[in-house]
């Protein structure tokens, strides 16, 4: 991100999931992007102004007439004071209002008189959704180049089920960010970089798999924080149950075979992290039918190793990255296993930390507690949240990787 704080103007329409605008306020200021308020006159049924103006530290906005307002800040100049117009909860009325132009209150009209990106965080009843003029109305705005974030499927407040909750603010926060490093030159604007994260699956027969304890989360959050600092960054992921982050590329996959096939399939690039927890073993045989008990079973599992991307890349005679960075999970001894593993495959830096289990395991975990280890030494990083991880490591590649890309130069 550039040291200009971003804004946003945030428009909370009226729907259960107005409050939930209130956390995504909070988040995007723990993000360093500052929001200011429009709540319409349905929203204030679910949120006061003060609720709003105390989350985003400035006045919420609430008459499209109010001479107060207007001598402060015209509505005008109110919708384009922002980088980004985030409309959260945007209710069946508002997106049909911004669809065809009408300005009856203050967001229809900050809607109408904006010159920014808006991205819209649908939340309504699944029948509202799926409901012919509201898909017309989406596909309106997404023809007038809007951006959306959701909705996502679940339970909803009226006891039904299905597409139209709101997404979390969490990932209404992702996209927002996601939007501005798209947007912004940062540090690592112009360089490739390749991250592996999740767990792989090993599969023993049709219903069965190998695996381990990995989210994902710490992967994804450096991708995201790579891709902040304007980076081009591929993800190659295993099987996780967490929100992709937005601006990278995806590829997924199950196993540490189709791992390593689309890792090498991303090179060349500047940079790779890998942060897997690739299966070190595969099942020797992969059985077409369900193993079953009667037939003898699982008494033992024959294994075959798999390839190990971190050496293979780490190891690469043409084309090798400038910074190969591997991840050491470890339960015991973690300096000390992470400094031979780093020598055993070659890669650059070592990001090592302990998976031992207990209360804050990062195994899973929010939260990390990491050491650096490069040819200048090891760093003990104090615990700290996963994202905050990524942000400090993404910043180290940056200033490693200073200079321009020679990715782009072979090419
Ligand atoms: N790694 C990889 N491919 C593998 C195994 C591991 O790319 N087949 C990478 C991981 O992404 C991580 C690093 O190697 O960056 C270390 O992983 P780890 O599982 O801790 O190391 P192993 O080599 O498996 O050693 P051990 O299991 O003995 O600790």
């Amino acid at each position: 991100m550039t040291s200009e704080p971003k804004r946003i103007l945030l428009i909370i329409g009226g729907g259960v999931a107005a409050y939930k605008s209130l956390e995504l306020a909070r988040e995007l200021a723990r993000r360093g992007i500052q929001s200011r308020g429009v709540l319409t006159r349905a929203g204030g049924e679910f949120v006061t102004p003060l609720s709003v103006a105390s989350l985003t530290g400035d006045k919420c906005y609430t008459e499209l007439f109010d001479l107060t307002d207007e001598a402060e800040m015209g509505h005008i100049e109110l919708s384009r004071s922002a980088d980004l117009v985030v409309v959260a909860p945007a209710t069946a009325d508002l997106l049909a209002k911004a669809a065809n132009g009408h300005a009856n209150d203050l967001a229809s009209t900050a809607l109408m008189a904006t010159d920014k990106q808006v991205l819209y965080a649908p939340a309504m009843n699944v029948r509202m959704w799926t409901n012919p003029a509201t898909q017309r109305n989406i596909d309106l705005l997404k023809r007038d180049g809007a951006m959306f974030a959701g909705p996502v499927e679940g339970d909803m407040a009226c006891g039904e089920y299905g597409p139209g909750r709101m997404a979390e603010p969490l990932e209404i926060a992702d996209a927002v960010e996601a939007y501005f490093a798209k947007n912004a030159a940062g540090p690592l604007t112009n360089k490739r970089i390749l991250v592996t994260a999740g767990p792989t699956h090993e599969s023993l027969d049709p219903v069965r798999y190998i695996a381990n304890r990995s989210s994902g989360k710490q992967g994804y959050a450096i991708a995201a924080a790579l891709r902040n600092l304007g980076a081009d960054v591929v993800l190659v992921t295993g099987p996780t149950n967490i929100p992709m982050p937005k601006g990278v590329g995806i590829v997924r996959v199950e196993t540490a075979r189709e791992m390593m096939e689309a890792s090498e399939g991303s090179l060349p690039v500047d940079c790779a992290v890998c942060c897997a927890a690739v299966a070190d073993y595969r099942p020797a045989i992969e059985s077409e039918h369900k193993i079953k008990k009667e037939r003898g079973g699982l008494t033992s599992i024959p294994v075959e190793e798999n390839p190990d991307i971190l050496k293979t890349i780490s190891q690469m005679k043409d084309g090798r990255p400038r910074l190969v960075v591997g991840f050491a999970a470890e339960t015991d001894d973690v300096v000390t296993y992470a400094e031979v593993k780093r020598k055993r495959k070659g890669c650059d830096w070592i990001v090592a930390n302990d998976v031992s289990p207990g209360e804050n395991c990062a195994m899973g975990g929010e939260s990390n507690t990491v050491f650096l280890i490069t040819d200048d030494g090891d760093e003990a990083w104090p615990e700290m949240p996963k994202d905050e991880v990524a942000r400090h490591l993404a910043s180290r590649i940056a200033d490693a990787l200073r200079g321009p890309s020679l990715v782009k130069a072979a090419e």
